[in-house]
């Protein structure tokens, strides 16, 4: 069975590998891949991007099925695309992908369904929205309606703050149309973790839990990032919460989107804040899994994931269970000098491990020329430790760190801290 997966990040690249373990896989595809999914055997880059070219793609190779990373060609319909073409593909349609994709339709649509969520409002005058502010006052979030990459959330702890976000983004048009319009909504505090589960339009099934590092330096601090780091399971969701998730939030999603008539497809990810109390409220949701949560996850997947996705595109998900490795799998980033803003290119990379079973390394900006690899993105590689407790882990994730290098490396010294800390 020929098998395309979408995307070229660590993400991708364990979406793969994980499903290269499947006796009934002949190939994988990976459009367009990555140095590492170059360096898998089982594993083939294929050089194509646009939708069109890719639908033409899937039928030449009699594709079984196609699987999406990323957010963006969802959000441009890849998925109404390969429908309309006969092709079987699993993800959110143009339509659902708007959860994502527009921070005022997820909002809207938390509101009418009674979903836990921030208070919030809308905005596309600036004025107005400066008003707002000052009548909440700060701490407070201001946040581009569009997809921005990850850079579009300002999380304001002073009025001035908030004020110059309402400028960026309605006033000088920083996001472009992305930040035409913003949501404006209250500050939430507490622990943030991953509630990921894959949908067939109707049964649910959920992954193991996970938790990332969205700021680049140690203790949390420094800008934002896409993930510096995670680990799974996170221990911050006890079977408790996890059953008050599912029946607060990640239900009564799948449902008010049918009963909206846009029936979820894909994975939809949770992007919880916890209080001190235990109580969890939504702050986003992502229509793909997590990248880096991905990675720590597929890591302790034991059940075969090419059966999983046949049942998610057949609509089966509810005759399936998931195994998963008992052990914690924790995965360390490994980022460009300059990532965030401006990560460097062309860093040739040494002395990445062979895969063992308690330790893989999955690349994401990374590419191969004459069999020598070297960056080619702002996070490189995800080192994914695996151990009886989250320090274990932690400690095997780091020993492989130490032995690769590339020029300008930066990683966290940290990943798991707040695990380690809730165990002691
Ligand atoms: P988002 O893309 O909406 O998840 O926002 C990116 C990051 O901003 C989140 O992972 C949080 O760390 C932070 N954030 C978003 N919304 C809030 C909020 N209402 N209160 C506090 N922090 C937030
Ligand atoms: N790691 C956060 C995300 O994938 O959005």
């Amino acid at each position: 069975m020929k098998i395309l997966v979408i995307g070229s990040g660590g993400r991708e690249h364990a979406l793969a590998w994980k499903i290269a373990q499947s006796e009934r896989i002949q190939t994988v595809f990976v459009a367009p891949g990555n140095g590492g999914t170059a360096l898998d055997s089982r594993l083939q880059n294929v050089n194509i991007t646009d939708l069109h070219e890719l639908v033409e793609f899937a039928k030449q190779e009699h594709i079984a099925l196609t699987v999406v990373g990323p957010e963006t060609p969802l959000a441009a319909g890849i998925v109404n695309l390969f429908r309309d073409n006969g092709l079987k593909i699993f993800g959110p349609t143009r339509e659902a992908a708007q959860l994502e994709s527009s921070k005022d339709f997820a909002k809207a649509f938390m509101k009418r369904h009674g979903i836990p969520t921030a208070e919030y409002q809308t905005f596309s005058d600036a004025q107005s929205a400066h008003r707002y502010i000052d009548e909440r006052g700060a701490p407070i979030v201001i946040k581009a309606d569009g997809l921005a990459a990850g850079k579009g959330v300002v999380v304001a702890m002073t009025l001035s703050e908030a004020h110059d976000a309402i400028d960026m983004m309605l006033s000088d048009n920083r996001f472009g149309d992305a930040g035409a319009r913003v949501v404006v909504e209250e500050f939430l505090a507490g622990e943030e973790a991953s509630f990921i589960v894959m949908v067939d339009g109707k049964n649910i099934l959920p992954l193991a839990t996970s938790q990332d590092h969205k700021r680049l330096l140690d203790d949390d601090a420094g800008p934002n990032t896409g993930g510096m780091g995670a680990y799974s399971p996170a221990p911050i969701v006890t079977p408790e919460l996890h059953a008050r998730v599912m029946r607060e939030i990640v239900i009564p999603t799948v449902h008010g989107m049918a009963k909206d008539g846009c029936h979820f497809t894909g994975f939809l990810y949770a992007g919880l804040m916890i209080d001190d109390k235990g109580h969890a409220k939504t702050l986003e949701f992502n229509c793909r899994m997590g990248d880096p949560e991905t990675q720590p996850i597929m890591a302790r997947l034991k059940t075969d994931l090419l059966s999983v996705f046949e049942h998610a595109v057949n609509g089966t998900l509810d005759s399936i269970d998931l195994e998963w490795d008992r052990r914690t799998a924790l995965g360390v980033v490994m980022a460009a000098t300059g990532y965030p803003d401006a990560p460097r290119k062309g860093d040739q990379i040494t002395g990445i491990p062979a895969e063992t079973h308690d330790c893989v390394t999955f690349h994401a900006g990374t590419t191969l020329h004459d069999g020598k690899l070297s960056t080619a993105g702002g996070r490189v590689l995800c080192v994914v430790g695996l151990g009886d407790s989250v320090k274990m882990a932690q400690n095997r994730a780091y020993q492989a760190v130490e032995q690769i290098h590339f020029d300008g490396m930066q990683f966290r010294q940290d990943i798991g801290w707040r695990a380690i800390k809730r165990r002691t």
